[in-house]
């Protein structure tokens, strides 16, 4: 069995971050809910426990509570923030409102060198708090090992039971030594080895594809991006000719996109490609429509249309392959206290339509993004493919705004070239989250040699992100824009203006549509 650590979800926005520091240290990681029976996480065999932080207060009504037995299992234990609040609340310490909260940078003295948990670190560190209640009681058993200007107990351990609380955040960037405090609780405190590794877990993958879909045919949607990409190479080195992709041309693709997935997949890996080309169908319905929602819907069903008729000529199929990512199936903590389970809607097979039954098979959905790549690094996908930054399903429809006609595509499409060869030249193609062009079917008027232009104008957008939630516009050197503005005008016929987008989302959103 894996060695794994658990960690229990109070709602805080780093859950997901300090499972993905465990993961760095080669140590799996689960993120369970807060109130999962302590003799279902026995029964995972984990080598310890850490409770997360969350937005609530011990002492609150609804604040989520774990099973009181879970203190019992005789297992390590770390609780961040409000997690170390649960061990003073269930181990008989006291919690209290604090007199001011305490957000931000703060200094930490670490008291006791001979803790464990700041083995190998200096006695200062610089770290991250965000909380308002304050431990004012140690539990029984515990004792103060580092302190902050604010708070006598901003760490504490129990030796004897291997119990620690943490009242900053380790898992957050601006605790900068916070990775080894964790690598000293899994791999000192927990005796994980490192054995999490992309490469482990290819021979685990393959083991579980084949028994789970024996001798029987897997479809799956092969679009291009990182997910369905590695996915598809994963399951090709489980099962070969039993998996068959399907790589659907919606006519709003990048230029060149269809010739690299069929080189790669095709040519490369010898994997079963249907290239269906129904460009022509996509863009016909598209006439005339400028409304971007109406343009999703078109999209959307369409899609199922032909990946269906697709999927049908496969022959008999019992598998459906998803790139589904582990993000997409932690279930949230719903905060304020109604702890009816959200499940996230991938359940519904990608919005495909219930007459087509398929059983699952999500091969990613323990995985991170980062982990995602490092597998098709491992897996030998080029750089290009496992590296290249996130492209929308509806394609170019979304960066045309109004009309999406074949000449605006050819348009975009090759003002899009020039800014993916130039972000790559210039190396800020991989530093960032996405860079791309939008095309806006505004005309107005400029001068060319000797000639009046009356053209559309390309925006050019770049932004940074972590995750697509929120975003903002990257300083891109202005001898970079020039030259892009240079080369766009230059080369693409239809364009004689360029400007660059200095919106951050909030307020404005990352694609135009
Ligand atoms: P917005 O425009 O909402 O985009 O700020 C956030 C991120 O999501 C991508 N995006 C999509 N990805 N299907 C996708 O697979 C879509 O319909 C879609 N719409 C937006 C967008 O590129 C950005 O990274």
């Amino acid at each position: 069995m894996t060695e794994q650590i658990v960690i229990l979800d109070f709602g805080s926005q780093y859950t997901q971050v300090i499972a993905r520091r465990i993961r760095e240290c080669n140590v799996y990681s689960v993120i369970l809910r807060y109130d999962t029976p302590a003799m279902d996480i026995a029964a995972m065999q984990p080598k310890g426990i850490i409770l997360s932080g969350g937005p609530s207060s011990v002492y609150a009504k609804d604040a989520p509570m774990p099973d009181p037995a879970i203190f019992q299992l005789g297992l390590p234990m770390l609780g961040i923030c409000y997690g170390l609040q649960l061990l003073a609340q269930f181990l008989d310490g006291k919690v209290e409102p604090g007199l001011k909260r305490e957000y931000g940078k703060g200094a930490l003295q670490v008291r006791d060198s001979f803790c464990t948990l700041f083995a190998n670190l200096p006695e200062t560190l610089q770290v991250w708090n965000s909380h308002g209640d304050k431990l004012t009681k140690l539990p029984a058993g515990f004792k103060s090992v580092a302190v902050t200007e604010n708070s006598d107990f901003a760490a504490i351990e129990n030796h004897d039971r291997k119990l620690f609380g943490l009242q900053f955040h380790p898992e957050v960037a601006h605790t900068p030594q916070g990775r080894e405090i964790i690598a000293n609780f899994v791999h000192n405190i927990c005796g994980c080895g490192k054995n999490w590794t992309m490469r482990n877990y290819i021979e685990q993958a393959i083991e579980t594809i084949r028994t789970q879909v024996g001798k029987e045919r897997v479809i799956l949607g092969l679009s291009g991006g990182v997910d369905s990409s590695v996915a598809a190479a994963l399951i090709h080195r489980a099962i070969g000719d039993q998996l068959t992709c399907i790589f659907v041309n919606n006519g709003v693709l990048r230029g060149g996109e269809a010739a690299v997935v069929r080189e790669v997949f095709v040519r490369h890996f010898r994997i079963k490609l249907r290239y269906v080309n129904a460009s022509s169908l996509f863009l016909r319905r598209f006439k005339s429509v400028t409304d971007p929602e109406r343009k999703r819907k078109i999209i959307g069903k369409t899609f199922i249309e032909v990946f269906e008729a697709a999927a049908k000529r496969v022959g008999k199929v019992k598998f459906l392959a998803q790139g589904t990512l582990y993000p997409d199936v932690i279930e949230s903590v719903p905060i304020g206290g109604n702890p009816s389970a959200m499940i996230k809607s991938h359940h519904n097979v990608g919005g495909l339509p219930k007459r087509m039954r398929f059983l699952l098979v999500e091969p990613l959905k323990c995985l991170f993004k980062d982990e995602v790549r490092e597998l098709g690094l491992e897996l030998g996908l080029p750089r290009e493919i496992v590296l290249r930054q996130p492209f929308p399903g509806p394609g170019l429809a979304v960066r045309i705004l109004g009309e999406v006609t074949p000449q605006r595509l050819n348009i975009l499409r090759n003002a899009d070239q020039i800014v993916v060869e130039e972000m790559k030249n210039s190396g800020w193609y991989y530093k960032i989250w996405q860079s791309f062009a939008v095309l806006l079917p505004v005309r107005s008027v400029g001068v060319m040699g000797d000639e009046r232009t009356y053209d559309y104008t390309i925006a050019i957008r770049a932004v940074e992100s972590q995750d697509g939630m929120t975003a903002d516009w990257v300083k891109l050197p202005p001898d970079l824009l020039g030259r892009l503005s240079t080369r766009i005008i230059n080369e693409v016929r239809g364009v004689n203006r360029v400007c660059y987008d200095i919106t951050s989302k909030p307020p404005g959103t990352i694609e135009w549509e």
